[in-house]
């Protein structure tokens, strides 16, 4: 039998070769091989087997199988000789009790260069022994918590498939990264969990989390001073409070937030949609381009809203307007039903006027008693376009 090799099969067997070299050159990890056995405390084991692949010249994949395995405080630090993947098949535990931990944080990643965290598994922060303490929300009890997973100064890496549930604190917090990509990932706690944002980013550059769910007591994604150039698209959230900018302007020498896209996401049962909030009597500070479109809220307390005297808990001197220029801010194509009849609040600074906000197609809907629904406006004054229901800046405050 003769075998015609014209330059198509050559290519594809070519291809297939590299694939597999590429392939045969990840070396794999298993955290077994480091003595973890299931239902025990893997962290030495998780630690030495993180520490070979890091310092292996050539792709590296650590290997939690599927079991359960407990896990207490790590950091998985870089920079590694290669690119590095962190695949969880099972079910990582946190200690139960917050009195475990001394920091606020349990699973860190930092200073890696092409990291990927992959696999079906879960990081579970075991969060409801910490969430009864009354006032967790009132005073800094919470700042003590341990954050589940913390990716810092991370570059050019993905998170996907990964589920993290009941966090202690925040979910996930991003600092200092660039080039960060998490691509379905769930996150899930309860409604009445204090303080669990699903994935908080400050000082990062390019982050993208898309075609994620998630459902949590606090914010589902916010974003901190020193955000740039995000995209959130697909994203699910609910319950919860929203896709979150701020708050800013609490703290002294703040970077602006810029270049933000919320795209094609889904909000349901959340207290607010998308909003912008900075303190009153605020450092100076700016957030601009930021866009927001194509979106459905699904019975949302407050579905648009730029607060600039955002004042919990009256901490804050509110007669004196924040110093937070926002510019170049647009909601296009928002649609679906609100809660409350405020379904549009656009709140700016009297010091600092809100320029270029734009409302384009709008379609709020509130059916209760006190309807309809109404668009509240205070130093702004909005570009508008298309369809709008609540009328544009019905109340101008
Ligand atoms: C961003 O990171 C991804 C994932 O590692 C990589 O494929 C891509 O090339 C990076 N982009 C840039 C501009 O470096
Ligand atoms: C305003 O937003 C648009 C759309 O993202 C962007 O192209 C433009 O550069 C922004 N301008 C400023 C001044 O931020």
């Amino acid at each position: 039998m003769s075998v015609e090799l014209n330059v198509a099969t050559i290519s594809v067997l070519l291809l297939l070769m590299l694939a597999s070299t590429a392939n045969a050159l990840t070396r794999v990890f298993d955290v077994r091989n480091y003595g973890a056995k299931p239902n025990l405390d893997i962290t030495q084991a998780v630690t030495r087997a993180w520490k070979d692949a890091c310092a292996y010249p050539g792709s590296s994949k650590v290997v939690v199988p599927a079991a359960t395995y407990r896990v207490g405080t790590v950091i998985f630090l870089g920079p590694c000789k290669g690119p590095i993947e962190f695949n969880v098949l099972g079910s990582i535990h946190s200690p139960g009790d917050p009195k475990y931990f001394t920091g606020d944080n349990w699973i860190s990643f930092a200073r890696i260069d092409h990291l990927t965290v992959s696999g079906t598994g879960d990081f579970d922060g075991q969060g409801r022994t910490a969430w009864g303490r009354s006032g967790c929300s009132k005073t800094s009890y919470c700042i003590h918590l341990p954050i589940s997973l913390r990716f810092d100064y991370i570059t050019n890496s993905i998170v996907r498939d990964i589920t993290s549930y009941n966090s202690k604190q925040f979910h996930i917090n991003v600092f200092g990264c660039k080039n960060l990509t998490f691509d379905h990932v769930t996150i899930r706690a309860p409604q009445n969990s204090p303080n669990t944002d699903g994935i908080h980013i400050g000082r990062s550059t390019k982050v993208n989390v898309i075609n994620s769910k998630i459902s949590t007591g606090d914010d589902c994604i916010s974003l901190g001073d020193g955000s740039r150039d995000i995209l959130i698209q697909g994203v699910n959230c609910g319950p919860g409070h929203g896709i979150s900018i701020g708050s800013l302007g609490k703290y002294h020498n703040e970077q602006p937030v810029s270049g933000v896209r919320v795209i094609g996401c889904t909000l349901t049962n959340t207290m607010t949609g998308v909003r912008v909030k900075t303190w009153p009597n605020s450092y100076p500070g700016s957030a601009f381009d930021l866009h927001f479109e194509n979106i459905i809220m699904n019975n949302v307390d407050t579905p648009i809203l730029i607060d600039q005297g955002y004042c919990p808990w009256n901490q804050c001197k509110r007669e004196i307007p924040s110093q937070i220029k926002i510019s170049n801010v647009s909601f296009k194509n928002i649609k679906g039903t609100s809660r409350t009849k405020n379904a549009v609040e656009i709140i700016c600074s009297k010091a600092l006027p809100c320029q270029k906000v734009e409302l384009r197609d709008i379609d709020l809907k509130y059916n209760g008693k006190d309807g309809p629904a109404t668009s509240r406006c205070a130093h702004v004054t909005p570009l508008i376009g298309g369809y709008q229901n609540p009328r544009a800046c019905t109340v101008v405050a």
